[in-house]
């Protein structure tokens, strides 16, 4: 039995998933023929009380198309620092649409109105133009941290006031919607565009999907062709998504439980310096110098666990569907028993 507590991207297509994958009635998306991808993308923008939707092979590309639609060149991206657009997205917002980025001092990645609004630059020739706030919910490099529903009202307020657009990195935003009891109507509303991963925790084996309004999905459609994400039968992998909203969402809160479990473990072990606090299902931690992170992951390794070290001395565990409760007994055990 291998353990793979690396991220909640490692899941793979259940029996039932595959099922309904080999099921899918399919046509040609570039086209938009395909009757299953065209579904995905009606249930997502009905369930988050938008105009339309769009899906494409991952978080990243729907990320990059968000901010594509939403600037031009010599425009601003205002973030915190944790974000993924910023540190994981090899500097796309640069690339893709020769934009800058300002980097808020969030709580574990979290920002405030008041942050955006002290952020904004005045119009001078030699500034770029404030333009677009992305936050992440939940943020991954916070730990799995989530915003309650008014901040991100607030947040949003503070956007139109200021004719800021407002996206959301939401590859996993059903975790943060599951711990704050919230449904995706409630928070679609506040947004311009929101990116959903259906590949981490809901357990699809690909795809992301971009909702917005039909005039930026329009133009996302020409976005994703230029970076090559046309797809053409991929109603086989878009039945998987739809398998995913279907199946997975509400016990995402068994992951959170685990999560929880972990951190109670990891709280009594001399060799853990930190960690930060467990909100959903992404844990976060520190081991302490005489402990060297490499040797940690190794002891992991040699009982069959996988783990990264996420910074020096820093690892994650992120719990996720396959990811189960026997696993959890096992991997109880061997953090209690490792050599330090
Ligand atoms: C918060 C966040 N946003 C976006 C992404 C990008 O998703 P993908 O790996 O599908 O490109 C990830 C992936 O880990 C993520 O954690």
């Amino acid at each position: 039995m291998i353990i793979d507590l690396r991220s909640d991207t490692v899941t793979k297509p259940s029996p039932a998933m595959k099922e309904a994958m080999l099921n899918a009635p399919l046509g040609d998306d570039v086209f938009a023929e395909d009757p299953t991808t065209n579904e995905l993308e009606q249930r997502m923008a009905d369930m988050f009380q938008k105009e339309a939707a769009i899906y494409c092979p991952s978080g990243t590309m729907t990320n990059q198309i968000a901010i594509k639609v939403h600037t031009k060149p010599l425009d601003e991206v205002i973030t915190d620092k944790l974000a993924h657009i910023y540190n994981y997205e090899v500097g796309g917002y640069a690339y893709h649409s020769g934009v800058s980025i300002k980097l808020l001092d969030g709580d574990r990645g979290r920002i405030t109105p008041q942050q955006v609004v002290d952020s904004i630059k005045p119009n001078h020739d030699w500034l770029p133009n404030s333009q677009l706030v992305v936050v992440e919910n939940t943020c991954n490099k916070g730990g799995g941290s989530y915003y309650q529903l008014e901040e991100i009202a607030a947040l949003s307020q503070a956007c139109r006031e200021n004719n800021l657009k407002f996206h959301l990195d939401g590859a996993r935003l059903f975790n943060a919607l599951l711990a704050i009891d919230k449904k995706a109507a409630d928070i679609g509303p506040l947004f311009d565009s929101i990116s959903i991963c259906i590949s981490k925790g809901l357990g699809a084996p690909v795809g992301s999907v971009l909702v917005g309004d039909k005039e930026s999905i329009g133009f996302a459609r020409k976005v994703r062709k230029v970076m090559g994400g046309g797809m053409r039968q991929c109603g086989m992998i878009a039945a998987a998504c739809l398998y995913a909203i279907d199946n997975n969402i509400e016990r995402l809160a068994e992951d959170h439980r685990r999560a929880k479990k972990l951190e109670e473990v990891l709280a009594k072990q001399d060799y853990v310096s930190d960690i930060l606090p467990v909100d959903t299902n992404i844990l976060i931690f520190e081991i302490k110098d005489e402990l060297p992170g490499p040797d940690f992951i190794q002891q992991l390794a040699d009982q069959d666990i996988k783990a990264i070290e996420f910074s020096k001395q820093q690892i994650r565990f992120v719990t996720h569907l396959d990811f189960t409760e026997e696993m959890l007994e096992k991997t109880i055990q061997v953090l209690e028993n490792i050599k330090y």
